[in-house]
């Protein structure tokens, strides 16, 4: 084969294989088009320096808007985004988002996820969104540290109050 041709071909395949992102080890893969879904609300973690944006798909975001979130209806995704606070270069007491630091996500489908609350979690780490946990397990991370808010569907965050 004409050496240009494997050349070009090994190049293709590494960008493909850069843009997909591979699934969680519990078989959910990354929701598309989450990037231009919409805020439901924000969140600074001051334990650990981090600037968060949760965001729904279309169905969270008409739940929330009716306030109908409890339960949140299956077919919503949540999708939270983390960030390394930084200091604005002009002025350093605005925090803006620095480094990338993971995506997750939370999918309403109450009969899939029966065994998590009616939750599927994933966990996407980093610039290159490395799948996070060694198995199907590492969701009991998760559900463990949701068990404060199982009243109010194992979701924290509030729908943030506009005009
Ligand atoms: C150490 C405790 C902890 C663990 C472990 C944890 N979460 Fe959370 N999670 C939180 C808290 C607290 C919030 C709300 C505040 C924030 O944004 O950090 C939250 C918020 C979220 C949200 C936004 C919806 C909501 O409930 O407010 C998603 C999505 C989410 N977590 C997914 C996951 C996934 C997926 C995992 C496991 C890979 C996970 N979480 C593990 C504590 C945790």
């Amino acid at each position: 084969m004409n050496r240009n041709l494997i050349i070009l071909a090994l190049a293709c395949g590494s960008a493909v294989s850069a843009l997909a992102a591979e699934p969680a080890p519990n078989g959910i893969t990354l929701p598309e088009g989450y990037k231009d879904w919409r805020l439901l609300s924000t969140h600074f973690r001051t334990d650990n320096n981090t600037i968060r944006a949760v965001l729904g798909n279309d169905v969270a975001i008409k739940a929330a808007r009716e306030g109908k979130t409890n339960p949140w209806p299956d077919g919503s995704v949540l999708a939270k985004l983390v960030w390394k606070a930084a200091k604005h270069e002009k002025w350093e007491t605005a925090m803006e988002p620095g480094a990338f630091v993971h995506a997750e996500f939370m999918t309403k489908n109450t009969a899939r996820f029966a065994a998590t609350g009616g939750w599927g979690y994933a966990r996407w780490l980093g610039q290159d969104q490395k799948p996070y946990g060694k198995d199907a397990n590492f969701v009991q991370e998760c559900v463990g540290c949701h068990t404060p808010v199982k009243d109010s569907d194992w979701v924290f965050t509030h729908p943030v109050k506009l005009p």
